[in-house]
Formats: structure tokens, C-alpha cells, sequence
């Protein structure tokens, strides 16, 4: 009944990594020979649930606009656009907030760990943007997410949004989205700490490659991450309780489209001093193309600014009669 979509949103709240380059935007890019329609979202609206510099705000969607186009997502074939151009986003999630249930947001681990012990002073924004997410994927009736580990319960409750909402009204209108389950092998670890994901929110910068770094910068993050002291083990079963070394061939691997084993078999015995400037110089390869794509692009944001526009447009197409039908359903 429901026409295969993906959706898929990623906030504008700082700059982007090498963890969100090859867990999302490449495979993006490379999922877009598939005929599945997929629409992305810069959700800036999701980004002022804590406090944001409003000129960051602004470059900051610009320059993720930027790494999804230099990342080979063609705005012609994809929607790609900003969420707070299209209203209907915020207007569904109003309903939204009326279905779902206060008990339903507490328990989210997410609000658990933002929120912290000063929920009192969370805005009240942080504790709703569950449902202003399930708003952003029903709003164009997807049927597909792709999700980590870290939304996979906020995607649950996405679905028992649009359940409660079709019982309650007695309509078959939402659907119930399906989880796309990110990969463990792209899950890209921080380079000073291999438990914990590469994410723009760390505090240290050596922590993680940002897509906008130069071939210096890369090279140096990656000579001074953490690894142990023992060379690249003749199998991956050696890696098993080595995750910093575990990551750095995962990460070698995804930039060379190459498997894990593939890189073992090429690499083994290697000592990390070898290994490292290898991995390096791959990393600059793959990386600089697309940085110096985003440096041109936020050079003059117009064109940038022009394909957000038509972006907002497209997306308007579906979720203006999504909304419609909503409002007559609840009967206004
Ligand atoms: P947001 O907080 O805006 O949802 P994130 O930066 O957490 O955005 O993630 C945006 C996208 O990038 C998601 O698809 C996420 O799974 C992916 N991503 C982020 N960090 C990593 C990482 N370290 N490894 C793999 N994928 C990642
Ligand atoms: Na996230």
C-alpha cells in the first residue's frame, strides 16, 4: 500500500566526521542506483532543542548541505533540503504531541541522558523532539530508516506513534516504519577511545577526522591515535579484544570498499608505523575530493542555498496533502 521512502535527518549542529561521512553520506550515495526514493533532512529544527549561535545555525545547515552533495548525493534525484522550510514538519508534530503519551517521552534514554539531572532546565523542546521526529518521517509516509544503535527507540516510538494514531481514528493513514540497522563494521570509533563513536560532540578534535580537515591534520590525527603496541594479527579473530586496532581496519577498509578481511590479508604482521601513514595517505585520498567540493560550495552559499530551496519545494509536494488528510481526519 505504501510506496517504498526513505527518510532519513541528520542535524545541523556542528561539523561533520568521518564517522558521518562513511556510516551515512557515502552509503547515501552509493544506495542511490537503487530507485528508492530517499529524502534528507538538515533538522535544524531538532538542533535548537539545546542552544544555538544563530550565524552557526545558519552555516552550519549550509555546510551539511555542502558535505551531502560533495558526498555524490545528487539533489536532483534526492530531496535534499532543511526542515524548517517546510512547516508541515512542526504542524504534525503538534498532532503528534497529542498522541503520544508523557510516559512514552520519559522513558526515552536519550532525554534520560541529555536531560541529565537538571531536567527541570532542559527545554521543553528536548523532551518533545521524539515526536517531532516520528512528525519528520510520517510527514512523507516512509517507510524506511536508517538508524543506529542510539535512534533505534526513538524509531520505536515513531511506530507507536503511527499506531495509537490510526487506532484512535480508525484509519490505516501512517505507516509503520521499518528500521534500516546500521552495520557494526561502519560504526567508526574515536581514535583516542575505541568504546566510543566518533561524534562532532567530543570534546577533543584528535578524537575524530572532520570532513573539512586537511591532508596535515588527517595525517596527524591518525599517527597519534591510540593503538596498542602489537602488529596487525594474521586473522580478524586477533582484533577481537583490540578495538582501537579493530577500528583503525574498519575505517581502512570502508574508505577502500575493501572487507576487513581483505585488509588483514594485505596488512598482516604489519606494525602500526607502516599501517598508519598507509591508512593516512587512503584517507587523504578519498577525503580531500569531497573536502575541497564543500570548500567551493560554502565559498557561495547562492547555489547551495538555490538547492535547498527547490528542496523545500519537492518536499512541500508530499507533505502538504500528508497534512491535509491528517487535519480532516482529526476533523479540522
Ligand atoms: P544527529 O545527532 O544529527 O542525528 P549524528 O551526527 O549522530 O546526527 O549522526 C548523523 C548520521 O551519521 C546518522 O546516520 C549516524 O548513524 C551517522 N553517524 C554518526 N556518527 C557515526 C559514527 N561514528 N560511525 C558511523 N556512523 C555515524
Ligand atoms: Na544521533
Amino acid at each position: 500500500q505504501f510506496t517504498q521512502r526513505v527518510f532519513s535527518g541528520i542535524q545541523p549542529s556542528g561539523g561533520l566526521t568521518l564517522g558521518n561521512y562513511l556510516g551515512a553520506l557515502k552509503r547515501f550515495a552509493q544506495s542511490q542506483n537503487s530507485g528508492v526514493q530517499s529524502i534528507y533532512c538538515m533538522v535544524d529544527l531538532h538542533a535548537i532543542t539545546v542552544w544555538q549561535d544563530p550565524a552557526a545555525l545558519t552555516r552550519n545547515t549550509r555546510e551539511l548541505c555542502a558535505g551531502f552533495i560533495a558526498s555524490g548525493i545528487d539533489p536532483e534525484r534526492s530531496i535534499l533540503f532543511n526542515q524548517s522550510g517546510v512547516p508541515e514538519h512542526a504542524q504534525l508534530a503538534w498532532i503528534f504531541n497529542c498522541v503520544a503519551r508523557m510516559g512514552w517521552m520519559k522513558r526515552m534514554t536519550q532525554w534520560k541522558d541529555k536531560a541529565g539531572k537538571n531536567s527541570e532546565n532542559a527545554s521543553l523542546g528536548l523532551f518533545a523532539y521524539p515526536a517531532l521526529m516520528a512528525a519528520d518521517i510520517l510527514i512523507y509516509h516512509a517507510t524506511h530508516v536508517p538508524v543506529g544503535e542510539d535512534q533505534k527507540q526513538h524509531l520505536e516510538l515513531t511506530r507507536d506513534i503511527a499506531i495509537k494514531f490510526n487506532n484512535d481514528f480508525g484509519v490505516d493513514f501512517f505507516p509503520i516504519t521499518e528500521p534500516v540497522i546500521e552495520g557494526a563494521a561502519t560504526r567508526v570509533m574515536s581514535l583516542r577511545d575505541g568504546t566510543k563513536k566518533m561524534s562532532k560532540s567530543d570534546p577533543s578534535d584528535m578524537s575524530r577526522i572532520n570532513m573539512t580537515d586537511d591532508a596535515d591534520a588527517i595525517a596527524l590525527k591518525i599517527r597519534k591515535a591510540r593503538t596498542d603496541p602489537d602488529p596487525l594479527p594474521e586473522t580478524l579473530d586477533g582484533l577481537n579484544d583490540r578495538p582501537e586496532a579493530r577500528n583503525l581496519v574498519n575505517i581502512y577498509a570502508a574508505l577502500a570498499d575493501i572487507t576487513p578481511e581483505q585488509v588483514i590479508a594485505e596488512h598482516a604482521g604489519q606494525q602500526f608505523g607502516t599501517f598508519k601513514p598507509s591508512l593516512a595517505d587512503l584517507a587523504v585520498a578519498k577525503l580531500s575530493p569531497i573536502s575541497t567540493e564543500m570548500a567551493r560550495l560554502m565559498d557561495d552559499p547562492t547555489e547551495i542555498d538555490r538547492i535547498l530551496a527547490g528542496g523545500v519545494e519537492r518536499a512541500r509536494e508530499i507533505a502538504a496533502p500528508v497534512l491535509k488528510r491528517t487535519y480532516e481526519i482529526v476533523g479540522m
